[in-house]
């Protein structure tokens, strides 16, 4: 069973941007994304996949521990309390310089040197 449930992918389909965290030598590292961006590239999958053009620290980080957490939100999906949903989506990361993504990303994106993919194993709403 696929860990991006039906609420998860509106939120996918609707956030402005992502907010992707690594774990650092010292502490969390906080990286953005376009949600338009993934949307160009899609979700494959359970797989994210996004357009990476920087993201050096990340890929340091992704190197000694390769699990992240993705923070996407909406105000347009309806949560428990009302108009506004987010979650949560964990999984592990890595960049990919070529392959299939990578060329996706780059073709799509002539400033990316590669794709950042997330497999997502679970999920949790926040509101
Ligand atoms: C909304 C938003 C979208 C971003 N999109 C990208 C992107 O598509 N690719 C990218 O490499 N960096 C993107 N960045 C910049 C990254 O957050 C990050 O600062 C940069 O890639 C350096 O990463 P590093 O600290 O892991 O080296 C974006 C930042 C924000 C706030």
């Amino acid at each position: 069973m696929s860990a991006i449930d039906v609420v998860t992918r509106e939120l996918l389909d609707k956030t402005e941007f992502l907010a992707l965290v690594t774990e650092g030598s010292d502490g969390p590292h906080v990286v953005g994304n376009w949600g338009d961006y993934l949307r160009r590239l899609g979700v494959s999958g359970d797989r994210l996949v996004l357009p990476a053009g920087y993201y050096r620290r990340t890929e340091e980080n992704l190197s000694r521990n390769n699990r992240v957490q993705v923070l996407v939100a909406s105000r347009s999906v309806q949560g428990g309390h009302g108009p506004g949903q987010g979650c949560v989506l964990r999984g592990e990361a890595e960049i990919q310089t070529d392959g299939e993504f990578a060329d996706r990303a780059k073709a799509a994106f002539p400033w990316a040197r590669g794709a950042l993919v997330v497999t997502v194993d679970s999920v949790e709403m926040q509101l």
